[in-house]
Parts: C-alpha cells; structure tokens; sequence
C-alpha cells in the first residue's frame, strides 16, 4: 500500500521569519491528519529553523535542489550531505524550473538523484513536458526518455525509494491541468516503463502529480489509483488553503 505524500514546494519565497510563522500555522492545522505523509520544501536559509519546529510532528522536511558532490570547492552550492545534516529527508529534483533556468539536464539529475540517494535522502524527481512537446503528441516520447536516463544505473532497492512526481510544464503556474484522466494515464505509463526497468518495484513506487494543483482540484485528482500524491507550489504558500489540499478528504 502506498502512503500518498503531498508536498508543499515554496520556491523562491518566505524569509526565515514567514516561514517560522507559516510552519507554526500549519502544524496546528494539520496536526490530526495520520494518513497522508505532509512534506515542506522552504529555501535554505530557512531548513535549520524550519527543522527545529517540526520536531515531534507531522510534517517532514525536503530542500528544493542539491549538488552532487559532497564537498569542495564549487561556490554558491549545498551538497546532500549538508541537505541530510540540517534535518531534510527528501529533495526535489530536476524541477522544470531547475531545468529552464539553470540548464539541469537528464544528466546532471541523475548524478543529483545518485548523490541523493548515497547521502539518505529521498528524491522526487520531476519530469514533464512542454506545452509544445504536448501539442506534437510527444508526451510518451518525452516521459520514457526523463525517467530512463533520470534513473539509469540505480540499484533496484533505490529505484523503489524513488519519488517521481509527474509535472507538465505547461501546467506549473497556469492555472491550467490536465483532466484527472489524462494524468492517471501517464502515471499508469510510468509505472510501465517502471515495469520494464525494474523487477516487482513498480507497484510501490510513489507517483505524483504537479501542476496547478489548488484546494478544489485535488481531490478529483486523489481519486485515480496511480495518482499518489500531489507536489504543489503556488497554493502551498497559504497556509489555510495548503492544508485545506492535505485535509481534501474531509471536504
Ligand atoms: P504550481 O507549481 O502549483 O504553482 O503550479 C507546481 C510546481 O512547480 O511544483
């Protein structure tokens, strides 16, 4: 049985003290909720302060990148052992922002999710397609070729720790999603490729989806058998309504 995990991604936002505030609030809205693993990726600079007050809660910790290397001198990065020390369990990789911005590739994603990975930490790794690749009908295409060279050369035992969160670019910010059919569709698809990859491994791994994901939506979403959780951005940054998403069985 997979525990769905919803993850609240805030990006380039809160300083130390929003985000002290926001966790606070958040722990006492969520305090009650057992069946659904709750997960914060604030910035770095709040993860130490962050991870204190979540002690003896619910909620879990994640950095929103890494670096692959574990030290040295490569200015400006955070390596995944540092990410480990200061309290994270997960962390996001290969973000589409990562992506378009700072020029990840495939390549440097799966290095990332190795180094993850070495150092105890558990990646989500985002993959997903462009508004373009959609129209050409190359979202099948696009999504075996992420998770394939995402993953190539990890260990069955990490592969199944993995967690892939289906994200398609053209839905990150928009306002605009996929019908709950489509993406249960291309989740079904990765379990497949899954399959392929991996012996006995695609049924316990967590699939996610991403993308314009908001407090009336979630819950037609949750409803699919392969959709697993949800990785939300803009609608994670107020509290009320990102644990209205967490709570969306009760609504
Ligand atoms: P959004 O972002 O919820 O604001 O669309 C999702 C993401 O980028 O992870």
């Amino acid at each position: 049985m997979r525990k769905s995990l919803i993850v609240g991604n805030w990006k380039m936002n809160k300083t130390i003290q929003e985000a002290l505030k926001a966790v606070k609030a958040l722990k006492n809205e969520i305090a009650d909720v057992t069946d659904i693993e709750i997960l914060i990726c604030p910035s770095f600079t709040s993860l130490y302060i962050i991870n204190n007050e979540i002690k003896n809660s619910n909620i879990n910790l994640g950095a929103q990148n890494i670096f692959w290397e574990t030290k040295g001198s490569f200015t400006g990065e955070v390596s995944p052992i540092m990410i480990k020390n200061v309290g994270c369990s997960y962390v996001l990789i290969g973000h589409s922002e990562r992506r378009q911005y700072f020029y990840e590739t495939n390549k440097t994603a799966n290095k990332k999710i190795k180094a993850a990975l070495l150092a105890g930490l558990i990646p989500i790794v985002c993959v997903g397609e462009t508004l373009r690749e959609k129209k050409e009908n190359m979202t099948f295409k696009i999504i075996k070729k992420q998770i394939k060279q995402n993953l190539v050369g990890l260990a069955i035992g990490d592969a199944s720790s993995v967690v892939i969160a289906y994200e398609p670019i053209w839905a990150i910010g928009t306002g605009k999603t996929p019908t709950s059919n489509q993406i249960e569709e291309i989740h079904f698809f990765i379990r497949k490729i899954y399959d392929e990859m991996y012996k006995n491994v695609a049924e316990k791994v967590r699939i996610i989806y991403g993308g314009s994901i908001n407090s009336d939506n979630i819950s037609e979403f949750m409803k699919k058998s392969n959709i697993d959780g949800g990785l939300v951005g803009s609608a994670s940054l107020e509290t009320k309504v990102f644990s209205r998403i967490i709570k969306y069985s009760r609504f």
